[in-house]
């Protein structure tokens, strides 16, 4: 009988993951909860949403499920792995002790000190007075950071002082984000270009993936406020072996080992979010999960069964898999709701989806969409990421952008210029 996989989230990187899964040597049942107007096409959808923990462990259980594979950060944070193998069904992604690593700055900050793992220099504080002080001594521009989760916006990037002290007043007094404002982390600002490393760890082993390399910012020439990620491209060129073999060990394998000897030792996705200046590079944060758009570029690059990395992640043998990585390029661009990042509409009709032509090297992977008879509707921020692949960049660049030509909505934008850092050698 084919093994049921069931995949938790409901984004881009879910269908993405969907995708990679249903072309698997292995068949497979699949299963996602809850899904997008995309999925349905590889998987059935199950009406649960991935933060309801109870929900989607009865559900793996009514549902015979032989394997999860879980996207976001938020059920991994609330212990959803864990209660998965309290379960006894299988489950790939970080325990909630693992998930530390992006679930809390400090956390994560204490971490990369204690394994001298570079990074940004940093205070941690508790008591709004002493922060205010640590400010007063470490002029702007400063990064103050909001110690919980808070859905991708706890990070106040402050260029003035006044700035500076106006985000510690509405992170810790105000508590804009909640309680995940409680504890800040105060760190040094650091300039140069992004790079997404994210790497499979089995707890022990950890293998690095193509580098891919995100677009935060929602307009054309990085304008605009901070998104989850406009587009995306890969392979990224900011590494060169040599440097992507230092970060493989100072970075991952520092984090993995010193996991490991606190008793939490870390299975899944780890994402290093890096900061790359002069040829060298400090981390900027850890998340505990495939990124987004960033998974829908790389694992079309996988060359591997998926299925079989995580099998070897879990089982702890990772060191034996060959992997194999595409030697193309892929670019995804996003098409978001007008006012994304910001309120937006949704339930717009999207059309056009019918026009985009047939091809191997296109993937439209759904993310804020859902169905409504045979109409697709807007239902998120970022709606759909068009991910094509080619032989060079300015290829796969060509072949998504004259995808998204054909798609329509009210409002609807994207940026046009996602991959062109690649092309301009990666000077900004
Ligand atoms: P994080 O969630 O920690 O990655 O922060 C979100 C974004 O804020 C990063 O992708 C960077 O663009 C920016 N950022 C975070 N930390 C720093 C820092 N120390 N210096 C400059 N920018 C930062
Ligand atoms: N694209 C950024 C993230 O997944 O965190």
């Amino acid at each position: 009988m084919a093994r049921r996989v069931l995949v938790v989230g409901s984004g881009g990187r879910e269908h993405a993951l969907l995708w990679s899964l249903s072309r698997s040597q292995e068949p497979l049942d699949l299963f996602v909860a809850p899904g997008n107007g995309g999925t349905g096409a590889l998987a059935r959808n199950m009406a649960v949403r991935a933060e309801d923990i109870d929900g989607i462990v009865a559900l793996a259980r009514e549902e015979a499920i032989d394997l999860v594979v879980v996207g976001p950060e938020a059920p991994l944070a609330l212990g959803l792995v864990d209660r998965l193998q309290e379960a006894g069904i299988a489950a790939f992604g970080p325990t909630a002790a693992a998930a530390r690593v992006e679930s809390s700055k400090a956390f994560s900050k204490a971490l990369m000190r204690d394994q001298g793992i570079p990074s940004a220099s940093f205070g941690t504080f508790t008591e709004y007075a002493s922060a205010r002080d640590y400010l007063e001594a470490h002029p702007a521009p400063i990064v103050l950071k909001a110690d919980g989760l808070a859905a991708g916006k706890g990070v106040l990037v402050c260029q003035t002082d006044a700035e500076a002290q106006d985000a510690l007043r509405a992170i810790m007094v105000d508590r804009q984000f909640g309680e995940a404002g409680s504890r800040v982390v105060i760190e040094e600002y650091l300039t140069g270009q992004e790079v997404s490393v994210l790497a499979f760890a089995d707890g022990r082993h950890v293998v690095p993936m193509v580098l891919a390399q995100d677009h935060k910012p929602a307009y054309d020439g990085d304008r605009g406020p901070n998104t989850g990620g406009m587009g995306c491209f890969a392979p990224a060129p900011l590494l060169d072996a040599a440097l992507l073999q230092r970060v493989t060990t100072e970075v991952l394998q520092r984090a993995l080992d010193g996991l490991e000897a606190m008793g939490c030792p870390y299975v899944g996705v780890l994402y290093a979010g890096l900061m790359v200046r002069d040829g060298d590079y400090k981390v900027l944060e850890f998340n505990c999960r495939f990124g987004d758009p960033e998974t829908q570029v790389i694992l079309p690059l996988l060359e591997t069964d998926l299925l079989t990395i995580i099998d070897a992640c879990l089982a702890g043998s990772l060191d034996s898999v060959a992997f194999k990585w595409s030697s193309r390029s892929a670019v995804c661009v996003v098409m978001a709701s007008g006012g994304y990042p910001g309120s937006y509409e949704r339930g717009l009709e999207i059309q056009g989806l019918e026009r985009i032509p047939a091809d191997k090297d296109l993937i439209v992977f759904h993310a804020g969409t859902r169905r409504e008879g045979a109409r697709v509707l807007t239902d998120g921020g970022r709606v759909l990421g068009l991910t094509a692949l080619g032989d060079d960049l300015a290829a796969a660049m060509s072949r998504a952008y004259a995808a998204t030509a054909a798609v329509r909505w009210p409002g609807a934008f994207y940026r046009r210029d996602i991959g062109t850092r690649n092309l301009a050698k990666g000077d900004r």
